[in-house]
């Protein structure tokens, strides 16, 4: 997620300053109903789509995808509209999974902290998304290691990152191999952005 000059949205601003993930919880969950009203109708959110269009090429057609941080399913609509059928949802808030939920196009939904150990099969899934999660009062690169064990081996992480946060994540990264960064400047973001993906 980026931030813009001003805070069209209470939430948003809450979500940036939140000092701890129990206070971030809370913010989602107060969020979940109008999350997408906000950013997306109100701030042409389109990360979920420019990171999804970005990993399709390296996706075959029967690819297992866990969309970590998954919010109200964007990026699973998106896949879903790609035909992707094999999709599953991670969050830890209730609220934000049971907007994903009424969408219809997720198979599993798992409601778990990202900080604590994740209770799924390793070396499991084909790629793995996690839009709009690495931003400040969210997760940061410690989170890599925990999606590369959900990974089969040369599976797939796909993310967006704001550029000016990237050399906090240049170490972490290392034990992955860069496919492609696609660079955008446009859109809701006061400042460029890169859609990766990445091999375990
Ligand atoms: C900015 S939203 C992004 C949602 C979606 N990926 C999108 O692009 O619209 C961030 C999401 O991360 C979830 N989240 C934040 N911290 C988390 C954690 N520690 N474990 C799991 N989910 C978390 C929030 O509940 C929220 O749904």
């Amino acid at each position: 997620m980026g931030q813009g000059s001003s805070m069209p949205s209470e939430h948003l601003g809450r979500v940036y300053a939140a000092q701890t993930p129990q206070e971030l919880l809370q913010v989602y969950e107060e969020w979940a109903a109008h999350y997408e009203h906000d950013l997306v109708g109100g701030l042409g959110w389109d990360k979920p789509s420019k990171v999804g269009e970005t990993l399709l090429p390296y996706l075959s057609e029967q690819a297992r995808i866990l969309d970590v941080a998954a919010g109200t399913g964007l990026m699973g609509h998106f896949l879903h509209g790609k035909g992707h059928q094999d999709l599953s949802a991670l969050d830890f808030s209730p609220e934000m999974l049971q907007q994903a939920r009424k969408r219809g196009v997720y198979r599993n939904f798992y409601q778990h902290d990202l900080l604590q150990p994740v209770p799924l099969e390793r070396n499991h899934y084909d790629a793995v998304t996690a839009v709009g999660i690495f931003t400040e009062g969210h997760l940061g690169p410690e989170v890599l290691p925990t999606l590369k064990d959900l990974l089969k081996p040369g599976g797939l992480l796909a993310f967006s990152l704001r550029d000016d946060l990237e050399h906090l994540y240049e170490a972490a990264l290392q034990d992955w191999r860069l496919e492609t960064k696609q660079l955008f400047r446009d859109g809701l973001e006061a400042r460029p952005w890169s859609a990766w993906v990445v091999r375990a």
